[in-house]
């Protein structure tokens, strides 16, 4: 029953089969061209980028620029007293206390330092001392930065803000 026709067209059946089979891996090769290591050194570009926002994180970073020493060797204690308009409701620099806490010397002073006012425990526990890094860090958001603080400020979010008031109470020490 096997006659060298059969075998002929079974041959040439198989073969058809592997040629597609050839075809189908080189087509999807050429579609799905991805693999680094099988093509050595040679470059392989990305058919395209999944934005992950991972780089937007690392430029947001990036465009924070200068750090807070360097803005606060040039901060501007005249823009500064602008800025204590926004304290001046709770905080005098005249030694007496109001809702808040007298300022004057507040700059290096221990956090949590006015004998007699009442400051909250998170406040009157936190320990250190008011070096203009650690203001720059409560004034950005006061509540962030001591959980459980009184001081209901909801924060300077510009960093030259901050600067120009630091030195504004620093030039004020009182
Ligand atoms: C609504 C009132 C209010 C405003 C506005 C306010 N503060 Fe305060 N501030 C407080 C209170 C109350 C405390 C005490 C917080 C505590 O005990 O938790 C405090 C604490 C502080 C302390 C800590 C003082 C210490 O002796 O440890 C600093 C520094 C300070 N404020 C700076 C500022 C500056 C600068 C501004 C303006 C940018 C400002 N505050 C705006 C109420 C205020």
């Amino acid at each position: 029953m096997f006659d060298t026709m059969t075998l002929t067209k079974a041959g040439g059946a198989l073969c058809g089969a592997f040629l597609i089979f050839l075809l189908g891996k080189w087509a999807a090769e050429s579609l799905y061209h991805t693999g680094a290591v099988a093509h050595g050194d040679e470059e392989v570009a990305q058919a395209y980028v999944i934005d992950t926002g991972a780089e937007e994180g690392g430029e947001a970073a990036a465009d924070e620029g200068p750090d807070f020493a360097t803005i606060y060797a040039s901060a501007d204690a005249a823009a500064g007293e602008k800025v204590f308009g926004k304290c001046k409701a709770c905080h005098k620099l005249d030694g007496s206390n109001g809702t808040g806490p007298h300022l004057d010397g507040v700059v290096d002073r221990a956090v949590g330092g006015v004998a007699g006012f009442g400051y909250s425990d998170s406040m009157a526990s936190h320990g250190g001392n008011w070096d203009p890094e650690t203001l720059s860090h409560f004034l950005e958001n006061p509540k962030g930065f001591i959980a459980g603080t009184k001081m209901s400020f909801a924060g300077l979010k510009k960093i030259e803000d901050r600067a120009n008031v630091i030195a504004y109470l620093a030039a004020n020490g009182g």
